[in-house]
């Protein structure tokens, strides 16, 4: 990678043009929208809030299948730069069957969405368990040759046990974190906003926890760690860097900055460097621990 920002998976990431455009706004990495075996329509609306601190969603994990998929990789793959294919599935099978597949459309590294916080059958109820964490990533590791990345939920005590489960397993790196599961209810209409009741909190909002797991992840784990939660300016991804991560994705903060925050990060990122004499964007990953 050119620059330590991805573009985090589950926003502008369904489309071969929108993953171009966020190559445009300076990202050096891009990962899709969570596919899986079979096209999903998602929930019906409302499936989206926006908030002051962030957003609130609950899409359902609407995407059009792998097999569809193939012609946006093909699409997306003119940027240049390294496409990771982000799949989601019900079995340590199913998620072999597509790692191979994103494998095959030319992604540079699969992340496996373990963390949906209210997909049913999905995301994390398969990954808050340790056990059947560490069965996929070995059924996932002996069908590919890529890097293998596990996406990880916060939703739960066990992120620790989870995550070390993984590394046991063979994953390459891990990705901290994926929405906090929330609710808003209308008052007026005295019933939850989202058709789905519960969805999955983003942005500002949670970036103080996914700072917390990266820094707990970096002193348990000898793999590397991405973080993602609430980076919108050089500032948070600089505060992620220093609590171990290697490199950062930014979701949210496309909505809420534009696509001119993954050039704006790294700038800012420069300019910190040059002003402190550090000389290698490594000095600085997780020199916030003693
Ligand atoms: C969806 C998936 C996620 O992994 C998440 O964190 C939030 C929402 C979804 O498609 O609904």
């Amino acid at each position: 990678m050119e620059n330590p920002t991805m573009l985090a998976s589950g926003i502008m990431g369904e489309t071969g043009g929108s993953l171009l455009a966020m190559a445009k706004g300076g990202a050096g990495a891009l990962v899709t929208k969570s596919i899986g075996s079979v096209p999903r329509q998602g929930h019906k609306n409302p499936t989206l809030v926006e908030l002051e601190y962030g957003y609130l969603n609950a899409m359902g994990l609407p995407n059009p299948g792998i097999e569809a998929f193939a012609e946006e990789m093909r699409e997306a793959s003119k940027a240049g730069i390294p496409i990771v294919g982000s799949i989601f599935g019900s079995s340590a099978e199913e998620f072999a069957s597509l790692a191979r597949r994103m494998q095959e459309y030319g992604a540079e590294a699969v992340e496996l969405n373990l963390s949906c916080p209210h997909a049913k059958g999905y995301g994390m109820e398969m990954g808050v368990d340790p056990e059947v964490v560490a069965n996929i990533i070995r059924e996932v590791k002996a069908a590919v040759v890529v890097p293998v990345f596990a996406k990880l939920t916060p939703n739960t005590h066990r992120l620790i046990d989870v995550a070390k489960a993984a590394e046991d397993a063979g994953v390459d790196a891990i990705v901290a974190i994926n929405t906090l599961k929330a609710m808003r209810i209308d008052v007026d209409a005295r019933m939850p906003v989202l058709s789905n009741r519960y969805g999955g909190l983003s942005g500002p909002a949670v970036r103080g926890v996914g700072v917390r797991c990266v820094y707990e992840l970096f002193e348990a784990l000898k793999i590397p760690v991405i973080g993602v939660g609430g980076i919108e300016d050089w500032r948070s991804a600089l505060e992620y860097m220093m609590a171990g991560a290697v490199a950062v994705q930014i979701g949210s903060g496309v909505g809420r900055v534009g696509t001119q925050v993954f050039g704006d990060v790294c700038s800012g990122i420069s300019a910190y460097m040059a002003e402190n004499g550090f000389r290698d964007i490594t000095q600085l990953v997780g020199v916030a621990h003693d």
